[in-house]
């Protein structure tokens, strides 16, 4: 399973991309917005520093716009994957990008799996469904990960499923039981899969011990 960090801080990227904990990056305009810089400086720098697929996202609402701007954010680094949205246009638009300009396309706000089916049918490299909007309006975002994960498995559709607005580690877990390709999660939650009371406890003690041994390693 690939890890993405949903975040523009370029500072909590590179920590984590240290740590070899990144597998890719998603962006959106709130993030851009949060990141306070602009959006092609912010990309541009964190696709100096990641590997993988840097998500950027178009803000046109119509096919034309949508590629133009496409076409902008292409620019700025091979690794920038067009993030477009769960529209008629913004799956128009998919289906181009992949054809016509040969790149990466996140198909991103996908609530249903419907939409998801729609997404992998225009040539998605990925699609984003939303698990904790979900649940936030009552339903179950998990439930969503296992429907398009078993409908992409009945059809052989490579579209990867990145779980996105993952808020808790349960949601890396449970996408990562369901199957889902990529989890793309803010750097607490990522950071916060290390933890456990008992490793914290073990480790005190294995360091208490080993003091009263005075011995020294190399
Ligand atoms: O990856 C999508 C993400 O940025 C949305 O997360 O927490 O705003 O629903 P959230």
């Amino acid at each position: 399973m690939k890890f993405f960090v949903d975040t523009a801080d370029v500072k909590e990227i590179r920590e984590l991309n240290d740590l070899g904990l990144v597998d890719g990056v998603t962006t959106n305009p709130s993030l851009i917005l949060k990141s306070g810089g602009s959006i092609a400086d912010v990309t541009k720098e964190i696709c100096s520093i990641v590997e993988g697929p840097v998500s950027a996202e178009v803000v046109a609402t119509e096919f034309k716009e949508m590629m133009r701007e496409a076409e902008t954010l292409a620019k700025l680094a091979d690794n920038v994957c067009i993030k477009v949205p769960l529209t008629l246009e913004g799956l128009k638009a998919c289906k181009a990008i992949r054809t016509q300009m040969d790149r990466m396309v996140n198909v991103t706000l996908c609530f249903s799996a419907n939409q998801a089916l729609l997404a992998a049918k225009a040539g998605a490299s990925f699609v984003s469904p939303f698990i904790g909007r979900i649940d936030d309006i009552g339903l179950d975002g998990m439930e969503l990960i296992a429907e398009i994960r078993h409908i992409y498995d009945n059809y052989g559709f490579d579209t990867e499923i990145l779980a996105a607005s993952a808020r808790t580690v349960n949601h890396i877990k449970q996408s990562a039981l369901i199957g889902a390709d990529v989890v793309t999660a803010p750097p607490a939650v990522l950071k916060a899969l290390v933890k456990h009371p008992l490793t914290d406890k073990g480790l005190e003690q294995f360091l208490a011990d080993w003091a009263k041994t005075g011995q020294k390693i190399g």
